[in-house]
């Protein structure tokens, strides 16, 4: 039966089925786990919670004890009604609860907001409403969109199981569908699975690992750890990232959002399905319909929040690592750089730089030097960046180190179970208390100990680490409390080292806002939150923070490296997954450590990882103390004119760069992007983590394996021109959507522009640090139909409120009928008419053109096979109609 509630709502009731006997003829792959916890277990035990056992031979991952089809302690569907934001109803425990592993609870309430055509949120909650809820930012709504048409709902019937099933309507595809299993709710336990449309399945993070998700039988949990990265990835990582996109079988997409920041595991199994467990907080599912996937990120974005406006030295250079030992052999390399003449825009310090490891201080004897290095860096257009770790060194002796006292005595850190107490730990400097970065007092705290910092050492940027929190000693020097349900929770999903404070504090210790047990892995957000804020009040301009551990909307505070990756071939190739999830996570500004971390880097690796991190966003070669030197000017010439070239094009193409973030920051997009979201209809598209794309424009094929001289790139339906270096005359390919042969010697890292595209690019002119020069060049490449479009947004680089000022700019190109025009889309006439066009590449031009105007006066070109290339009198970019005949 169907009862057309609204216009475009379908309400199914689903017939009653008649319950007689437990149905367990369920095949392998499609079985949910109704045991967890351990294994072996016993058939008494299993079939105490109501479930099925039957012992699977040959793939330990097939769960023995599963949920019946009639599962008799499953939740029923009650008090179903119609309310201003959507439905509301009640679910209820027909029999006895259970134990799994903990009772579940009697009544619950379910809340389904149909918040956009293209998002609906649903929340279950136990019935009064008071658990523990993410307090993130998200937008509030109240009402439901009443004109909704891409999605329908379906519920059990009345009295029955409950399920929903959240339908796309054009394709009938469940996007979120229930039904497989039972609903489990306890107070520190809490279970949904959902059926998956597909095994396409992508994010889920922080993992180290193969983009698309692999089903089979894959468990992943969610808790901030500090833990290098391996490969292959099988455990928790510095972030938490409960959110997904799937693309459906005929190539449309949505994005599963699980809002809930307690220590969480899914569960992939081949049928295919998910199963989320949180040992926490409430189930709050956000479901965006997409279509495409870029779409789902941009309706993610729009609930979590929009990456940040970077600086724009941000996307230079960054050097880096941990054993400089002192200033001078820090500015040491920033010389050796400047004298080869590589590229460099920022230079970092590592905890080297502190007085006894200790934050908001610097080393008076081997760092002594260190406000001179700022000087000059900052004297050469250069800009600084310094670790902050969170730990603030336990010096009770009061005037000894103002960082500790003010802590104390602004009350903003994190406490024991009692909350009488400061909770400590061992980092770095030994013993440490954490500050607690949910305390709205923690603002003036933080800002003033970087204030007082930055009068002695003017930093641009911080760098915050460790922000898990890690801590060397499980718990606390006062250990966690066996009987404390927090520290030791009747079910831990499967995190790194076993126990929720392995290498962290006390799940039961406090901070402002919660338990640790329920914020913990919040703790890195909320600190890029308040680095954030203190960099805008310190320096009045953009502010750069990268951290470790991240959450969902960390992109609107900063930016993300990946962790302590090794220095192998195995991990430059995963690395290049971990870019495009993290900008699939809204956090485009991302990195691995270029060269790798740990372990020893050689030549051939360091080349090639500088040439794939030329293209990462955000762009630090980074190394371990213990690690062989591996800054470019640590290397040899030949390998110093490579690494030089690989970051001239990226400086060339750093408008293009920086627009994409503009993009990123408006509208939520991605910078760096799987070819899926680009060609989301060509499954060829759907598996490939070794290319991706910059925006919708250029294609990366990296070479990613020691000793390779060509890479084998696909090439999806279309035009493509490249590829780059000089191996090839940009001899266009017609792509049917095909693999082809690449040619990269040990100079190149092949990539390809797509048709259709205008790329705006700086005027490269051998300085090493961003340009600013205002002069720039439109490489314009043709579809098929001689068409192109592009856009180009620019200001001054680095102030606050740019975009709301209206001091910026925002041009778009066009091109058609042998006609490029440049006009502003929107922003300033002033500051685009100081921009200057000195040269327009066309490329896909199929004539030998007789002549080009520019503003209606002939100006010189050369043509190549390929190419026209158009010399312009350095005309302001407000307005230019480029024209050829032939
Ligand atoms: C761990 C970080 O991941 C790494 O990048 C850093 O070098 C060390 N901590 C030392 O600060």
């Amino acid at each position: 039966m169907v009862l057309r509630l609204f216009s475009s709502i379908y309400v199914v009731v689903i017939a009653a089925r008649l319950v007689c006997c437990m149905q367990c003829d369920i095949k392998s792959e499609r079985r949910v786990d109704c045991f967890p916890e351990s294994y072996p277990l016993s058939r008494d035990e299993c079939v105490k919670r109501g479930c099925c056992y039957s012992p699977y031979k040959g793939n330990d991952d097939v769960p023995w004890c599963f949920f019946p089809q009639n599962y008799s302690y499953a939740y029923i569907l009650t008090d179903l009604k119609e309310v201003s934001y959507g439905y509301e109803g009640l679910l209820k425990i027909p029999n006895d609860t259970v134990a799994f592993p903990v009772k579940t609870l009697p009544v619950l309430k379910l809340s389904v907001f149909l918040e956009l055509e293209d998002r609906v949120r649903f929340k279950i909650t136990d019935v009064n409403d008071n658990r523990y809820q993410v307090p993130l930012d998200v937008p509030k709504i109240s009402t439901k969109t009443r004109d909704m048409t891409k999605y329908s709902l379906q519920f059990s019937a009345i009295n029955e199981t409950f399920n929903l099933k959240i339908i796309r309507t054009d394709t009938n595809v469940a996007v979120f569908d229930t039904s497989i299993a039972p609903i489990l709710y306890g107070d520190q336990f809490l279970q949904i699975s959902t059926h998956l449309p597909s095994t396409n399945i992508y994010g889920l993070g922080e993992r180290h690992d193969s983009l698309r998700v692999d089903v089979n039988w894959k468990r992943i949990a969610f808790w901030a750890a500090d833990r290098p990265p391996k490969v292959p990835e099988t455990e928790n990582l510095y972030g938490d990232h409960p959110f997904y996109v799937a693309v459906e079988p005929d190539g449309k997409s949505h994005g599963v959002f699980f809002l809930n920041s307690n220590a969480k595991e899914a569960v992939l199994q081949p049928t295919p399905a998910l199963t989320w467990r949180s040992i926490g907080g409430i189930m709050d599912f956000y479901v965006f319909l997409g279509p495409n996937p870029e779409q789902v990120v941009q309706q993610y974005t729009a609930v979590v929040g929009k990456s940040f406006m970077p600086p724009l030295w941000s996307l230079g250079y960054h050097l880096c690592r941990w054993g400089y030992k002192t200033s001078n052999n820090t500015l040491g390399y920033v010389e050796r750089m400047r004298k080869a003449k590589i590229p460099q825009d920022v230079q970092w310090n590592d905890i080297d730089y502190m007085d006894r490891k200790m934050d908001f201080t610097y080393d008076k004897n081997n760092f002594d030097t260190l406000p001179n290095l700022v000087d000059n860096l900052h004297s050469h257009g250069q800009h600084y960046v310094m670790i902050i770790d969170p730990g603030i060194s336990d010096q009770p002796d009061k005037g000894s180190y103002p960082p500790y006292d003010d802590a104390i005595e602004m009350d903003v850190v994190m406490k024991d179970h009692t909350n009488s107490k400061p909770i400590r730990g061992k980092v770095w400097p030994g013993e440490v208390i954490f500050p607690d970065f949910t305390n709205p007092n923690i603002y003036p705290y933080w800002t003033k100990q970087l204030q007082r910092y930055h009068s002695q050492v003017p930093f641009d940027g911080v760098w915050i680490d460790m922000n898990e929190v890690s801590n060397f000693m499980d718990g606390s020097p006062e250990n966690c409390y066996q009987n404390n349900t927090y520290d030791y929770p009747p079910y831990t999903p499967r995190v790194s080292g076993g126990k929720l404070f392995s290498r962290t504090v006390c799940p039961s210790s406090l901070q402002y806002i919660s338990s640790n047990y329920d914020v913990h892995s919040l703790t890195g957000l909320f600190e890029m939150k308040a680095t954030s804020h203190a960099l805008k009040v310190i320096r009045k301009k953009r502010p750069f923070v990268i951290s470790r551990s991240t959450f969902p909307s960390a992109g609107v505070y900063g930016g993300h490296w990946t962790g302590d990756v090794s220095s192998k071939w195995s991990h430059l190739k995963v690395s290049v997954a971990g870019i495009l999830s993290f900008n699939m996570f809204g956090i485009p500004m991302v990195g691995a450590d270029i060269c790798g971390f740990g372990g020893s880097t050689n030549e051939e690796l360091c080349i090639r990882w500088t040439q794939l991190g030329a293209f990462y966003p955000f762009s630090r070669n980074h190394n371990d103390i213990a690690g062989s030197p591996q800054a470019p000017v640590d290397l040899s010439e030949k390998a110093q004119n490579i690494i030089r070239d690989a970051l001239i094009v990226r400086y060339t193409l750093l408008p293009y760069l920086y627009t994409l973030f503009y993009h990123s920051h408006v509208n939520g997009s991605t910078v760096a992007r799987p070819l899926f979201f680009e060609f989301p209809s060509d499954s060829n598209t759907y598996s490939i983590d070794t290319q991706f794309m910059w925006g919708s424009g250029i294609l990366i094929s990296p070479v990613l394996d020691e000793g390779a001289v060509t890479v084998s790139a696909y090439l999806p339906a279309g035009y493509w021109y490249g590829p780059s270096g000089n191996s090839s005359d940009h001899e266009p390919i017609h792509s049917k959507g095909e693999v082809i042969k690449v040619s990269a010697p040990i100079e190149e890292i092949p990539i390809h522009i797509r048709g259709g595209h205008v790329i705006p690019c700086g005027n490269y002119n051998g300085a090493t640090v961003t340009n600013t020069s205002n002069d720039f060049i439109l490489l314009a490449v043709s579809d098929d139909a001689g068409k192109a479009m592009g856009h180009l947004y620019w200001d001054d680089g680095d102030s606050l409120d740019t975009l709301s000022n209206g001091n910026y700019v925002l041009l778009k190109f066009t091109m058609q009928n042998n006609t490029l025009v440049t006009s502003i889309q929107e922003g300033s006439k002033l500051i685009a008419s100081k921009m200057r066009l000195m040269l327009v590449n066309l490329y896909g031009v199929n004539c030998v053109p007789k002549s080009v105007e520019a503003n209606g006066v002939s100006v010189p070109f050369d043509y190549g096979p390929f190419e026209v290339a158009v010399q312009l009198p350095y005309l302001a970019m407000d307005e230019i109609i480029i024209k050829w005949t032939c």
